[in-house]
């Protein structure tokens, strides 16, 4: 892109990575990134998802990293692409690509990140229907696939089956090798932007909570940190930065299936505390860990505290907006 059309995308901006204290520089950091994401993201004290028969001594805490972005780029993905940006800028890419499910945030966040710094995107969606009619309707703007197709990225679709058969580095470099015989130059991003540059992300995301446990007295009996994983990218960088973690595994049913326990917790907790959990990952993490410390299988001490990664993705919720809207107050006419 010549310069002239770079200044149009002032959001291209690389500055220099200042890696934690605890990283040596035999790990070979990366040296820039492109500050996407607004940072540290909070910590919100929340009501217990625990049921009743637990009442207060168990505190939650909520780290907030739904919000590192607006609608259309938080969650935990932007933390990653700062990372995956600067080095396709480095690159000299014109074109991110990249994959994911239909409702993928990371393809979502990917585009609109690549968008504002100036990137085209082409994305291949692993859909359930893959024929381009199926985007004609309403579910072709649904959630994620909104703000994805707002930012002009190109999707091409593939069933399960020909995910499954190919696989996805195949199928990016499928689309790497035709956007080259064109004469652009690709930066090919993995699923969930989780590979060695992108975890950099969570290293350092690590180290934003450890600062904020520190320096504030109200988080000092948190004990566990619950998150969950997906491509494993975010576990990745947490776990390899944090001093205690704890990992709840919670896919029930299966990737996007979520079962009616499931669905009525995301329901309840919203009512209970303003807080949207996912229906893809945080909803069934958070099922799945309360659960656990109901049946017993997680024990919580007495006064410790949780805090609980919240990653974003509330707009996979869509998809499963019947589901989750069926008891909603009834709506009242004014009476005027
Ligand atoms: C909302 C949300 N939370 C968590 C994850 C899991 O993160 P990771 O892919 O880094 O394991 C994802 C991944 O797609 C996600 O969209």
């Amino acid at each position: 892109m010549s310069s002239t059309g770079l200044s149009l995308f002032p959001a291209r901006r690389l500055i220099p990575y200042i890696p934690p204290t605890f990283i040596s520089p035999s790990s070979l950091p990366p040296t820039s990134r492109i500050p996407l994401c607004n940072l540290p993201t909070p910590v919100h004290s929340v009501p217990s998802p625990l049921s009743t028969k637990f009442p207060t001594k168990n505190k939650f805490h909520l780290k907030r990293d739904d919000s590192t972005g607006g609608i259309e780029l938080g969650g935990n993905k932007l933390r990653k692409l700062e990372f995956l940006l600067a080095q396709a800028a480095l690159e000299s890419a014109d074109t991110l690509v990249t994959i994911g499910g239909i409702q993928s945030n990371h393809c979502r966040a990917t585009a609109c990140a690549g968008r504002l710094c100036g990137f085209d995107t082409e994305v291949i969606l692993r859909c359930p229907d893959p024929s381009p009619d199926k985007f004609q309707g309403p579910s072709g703007t649904e959630g994620n696939l909104m703000y994805l197709r707002s930012s002009g990225s190109k999707i091409h679709t593939v069933t399960k089956q020909e995910y499954a058969t190919h696989g996805s580095s195949k199928l990016l470099s499928l689309v790497s090798s035709s956007l080259k015989s064109l004469g652009k130059s690709p930066y090919t991003i993995p699923v969930g932007g989780s590979n060695a540059l992108g975890t950099w992300g969570y290293i350092s995301a690590a180290s934003e909570f450890r600062k904020q446990f520190e320096e504030d007295d109200t988080l000092k009996n948190i004990k566990h940190i619950v998150y969950t994983t997906g491509s494993g990218g975010t576990a990745a960088g947490l776990t390899y930065g944090l001093i205690k973690s704890f990992e709840e595994k919670g896919r029930n049913k299966g990737y996007a299936i979520s079962s009616d326990e499931e669905i009525n917790f995301v329901k309840s907790y919203a009512e209970k505390s303003g807080v949207f959990l996912d229906t893809v990952y945080t909803g069934k993490a958070m099922y799945a860990f309360c659960k656990g410390v109901e049946e017993g299988g997680v024990v919580l001490g007495e006064g410790e505290e949780v805090l609980f990664w919240h990653t974003g993705g509330a707009l996979g919720g869509y998809a499963e907006a019947s589901r989750i809207s069926s008891d909603f107050q009834q709506v009242k006419r004014m009476d005027l």
